[in-house]
This record gives C-alpha cells, structure tokens and sequence, in this order.
C-alpha cells in the first residue's frame, strides 16, 4: 500500500500539492512547463521541472490553430496519457478545454475522465467569480484545482485579442479578490497569465495557494511557459514575456535545465519580460 508515488525514486520523490504549498512556504520557485507527448515529458522531468502542464495551447503549437478553441476533452485525454508515462518526477496538470466546464455536474465529469482516462492529478480552469461554484463542486469531490486568471486564452473572441489583463487599478484589485474566492472555494494553485507585476505581487502575498505566472512578474511563486515558445520553435510572433532558452545549448535537454535554472534562481523573467 502507498508504495507506488512514494517508493519511486526515494532520492527524489515525485512532486506532490503538498510540495508545491512547502515551496510557496521556504521561498522556492516552482518551475513549470508545458508538454504533449512522451518523448518531451522524459527530457523535461530528467531537466527536474516540478510541474508539467498539459495545456490546451497544444490547440495552436500541435494542432496549427489560431486560438485553443477547438481543444477538446479527448485531445488533452490523448496528450496526457502520453505525457504521463514520460514523467517520473514532475506534478501532472491538465488543461479543463473551452466548453468542458459550463455546469458543475459537466465539470465533474469531464474532471473525472482527465484523471481516470489521461492520469492528470490536477486540473486547470480558465475563470474568475462565474466558476467559484464549479471549483467548489470540484474540491468537494478531492479534484486538485487550479484556477486560470488573467488573460484568458479560451475568451480571446470575447476580449477582442490576446492583451494584457488588470492594468487598471479596479481591474487589477478585481482579479486578486476573484482569486481569493476561488481559493477559499478550494483552488490548490492560481494561475496568472500576461498580467503587470504588481498583480503578481499583490495576488502572491494575499494568497495561501501557489500563485504561478506566465507574463505574471517576477513575484510570483513560480514560473510556466510553453514548451515551443522556450525551444524556438513557435511559429509567428512570441509573446513579450518569452525567453528562447535553446539559444546558446546544444540540445532540447540543455535548454530545459537552463529554463529551470533561470527559474529557480530568478534568473527569469527578467524586465524586458514582463508588463508594468
Ligand atoms: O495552455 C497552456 O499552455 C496554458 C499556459 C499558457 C499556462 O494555459
């Protein structure tokens, strides 16, 4: 009993939620990053990145969409079941997709089948004070949530473009107290995506959980971009707070320690990385 996470590699054991809350405590940067199949998972646990994100950006970087719209459940289930037996190590989060989420009882399920199906151990929903009941009914049921704020990739129609969130004063004081709620709802990790540090700041001190950022500052508790945008890879243009970590290493294993690296002795994001 209990021997199959904890006896896996006891020099270094698999990265859990209680880990990642420990981190937020000491002042450690949790380091995260995205990836879609095997082969990439193994490189990116040996490089120790503490979470994996199986993201639904595998809409635009796998799939050659315009936006993650299209992902649907059975494309994460596909790519995390895939991503899941290259990892030994990292914390395993999924993506909830665009429309997976719209009722509690449709999140449960579909929460439900990305842990059975995929073998996520955590799921990420893109949202604010309109999903503190599903994170709710989802933390009622022992489902690991992280809750999405800021830019919100699944709502690009809705915002006219991919643009930077809570540059206002009110919008900026809205997101951390919607953040708030959510994790008093039972949000594990919050996420901010393309905000200015003082947000990061703000959300980081107030709240108990994980706050880990994309575009976020370097306040935050921890640090997760997309596995092509760090490789050089992404086709078209890249968003500011992207650093290319293969530039100056000779192998994809090469840039993924450097990134982690970065991360882990703040490093990265540097200004010219983030919004103010
Ligand atoms: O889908 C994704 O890759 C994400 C990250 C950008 C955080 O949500």
């Amino acid at each position: 009993m209990y021997t199959q996470l904890e006896q896996r590699d006891m020099a270094e054991p698999p990265v859990n939620i209680s880990t990642l809350r420990q981190m937020k405590i000491d002042g450690e940067p949790i380091t995260c990053l995205t990836a879609y199949d095997a082969s990439y998972a193994a490189l990116i646990d040996a490089a120790g990145m503490d979470v994996v994100l199986v993201g639904d950006s595998l809409g635009m970087v796998i799939q050659g969409h315009d936006t993650t719209v299209p992902v649907t459940v059975d494309d994460i289930i596909y790519h995390t079941r895939a991503v899941a037996r290259g990892l030994h190590h990292a914390f395993l989060m999924v993506d909830m997709p665009f429309m997976s989420y719209t009722s509690s009882e449709q999140a449960l399920d579909n929460a439900v089948r990305l842990m059975q199906e995929g073998g996520a151990m955590m799921v990420k929903l893109e949202g604010g004070d309109s999903q503190v009941e599903i994170v709710g009914h989802l933390a009622r049921h022992d489902i690991p949530v992280c809750a999405h704020l800021g830019l919100k990739p699944q709502s690009v129609h809705k915002i006219g473009g991919f643009k930077v969130q809570g540059r206002e004063p009110d919008k900026a004081r809205d997101m951390v107290d919607a953040a708030k709620r959510l994790q008093d709802a039972g949000a594990d990790i919050v996420l901010l995506e393309c905000v200015p540090n003082e947000v990061g700041r703000a959300a980081t001190g107030q709240l108990e959980v994980p706050v880990i950022g994309i575009g976020a500052g370097p306040h935050v508790d921890g640090q997760i971009l997309v596995l092509y945008d760090i490789l050089g890879i992404t086709q078209g243009r890249t968003p500011r707070f992207v650093q290319n970590f293969q530039q100056g290493h000779d192998s994809p294993l090469a840039a993924l320690q450097a990134y982690a690296h970065a991360v882990k002795n703040r490093d990265y994001p540097r200004p010219e990385h983030c919004f103010s």
